[in-house]
């Protein structure tokens, strides 16, 4: 029953008709729908489009992501970024509005090509995350991500650049192949778009 009344909903849901945050509850039904109902990237892709996020092609959002409710213009993601589960990308911050007459915090959030946000990371309003940049489990990023840098923790801190971690992994590969599974994906963007580094970094495989 569910699923059927998401399909309809799918199939009459046009990518160009948003459907406004001041419209409550048909607006949230969206973005739960796009969090947790059985559908294909493609599908939820579509959904979190139509309550208003900014999505280009090849993205990869996992189940259960929180990408703002309340100000979906705040939130732009570029083509081949992925965001893995329960991660948290948040536009506004109303906590002082909710005590005293303040106004809330609006501040856009752009997770910038081929950036990856691992799980349960939250990303805080005003923050752009940088092309090809790796955001580690559970970071809580409060501030800029550098392209091609790894960040990991609570406030997130730089643990490198994501070439280095390349070169780590590639020689913790070559010693350790039964740890390591090969899969296609389409998220991942072509090579050639990559800094130089990442080739030559394979190469030495
Ligand atoms: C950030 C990440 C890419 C680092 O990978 P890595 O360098 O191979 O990780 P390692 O296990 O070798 O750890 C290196 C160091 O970083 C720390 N670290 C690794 N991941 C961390 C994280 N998410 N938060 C805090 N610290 C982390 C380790 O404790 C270790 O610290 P030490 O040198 O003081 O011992 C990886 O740990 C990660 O978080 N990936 C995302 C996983 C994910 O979200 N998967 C979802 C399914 S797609």
């Amino acid at each position: 029953m569910i699923t059927e009344l998401f399909k309809d909903m799918l199939n009459n849901l046009d990518n160009q008709i948003k459907i406004k945050p001041e419209n409550t509850i048909p607006h949230h039904a969206l973005l739960m729908m796009a969090m947790w109902l059985p559908a294909t990237v493609e599908e939820r892709i579509k959904l979190y489009r139509g309550y208003g996020i900014t999505i280009g092609e090849h993205v990869f959002i996992d189940y259960g992501v929180w990408l703002e409710p309340g100000m979906p213009d705040t939130i732009t993601i570029e083509d081949y970024v992925v965001i893995s589960h329960g991660a948290k990308i948040l536009g506004h911050d109303s906590s002082l509005n909710n005590m005293v007459d303040f106004p809330i915090k609006k501040m856009p959030v752009v997770l910038k090509r081929n950036s990856y946000i691992g799980t349960g990371a939250i990303i805080m309003p005003g923050v752009t995350i940088g092309e090809n940049a790796i955001v580690g489990a559970g970071a809580v990023v409060t501030k800029d991500v550098h392209a091609d840098t790894v960040v990991v923790g609570n406030p997130a801190r730089n643990m490198g650049s994501v070439v280095g971690l390349l070169g780590k992994s590639m020689e913790h590969l070559k010693h350790n192949p039964e740890k390591y599974i090969s899969i296609e994906s389409i998220y991942r963007p072509p090579l050639e778009t990559l800094p130089k580094g990442y080739k030559q970094a394979l190469e030495k495989l």
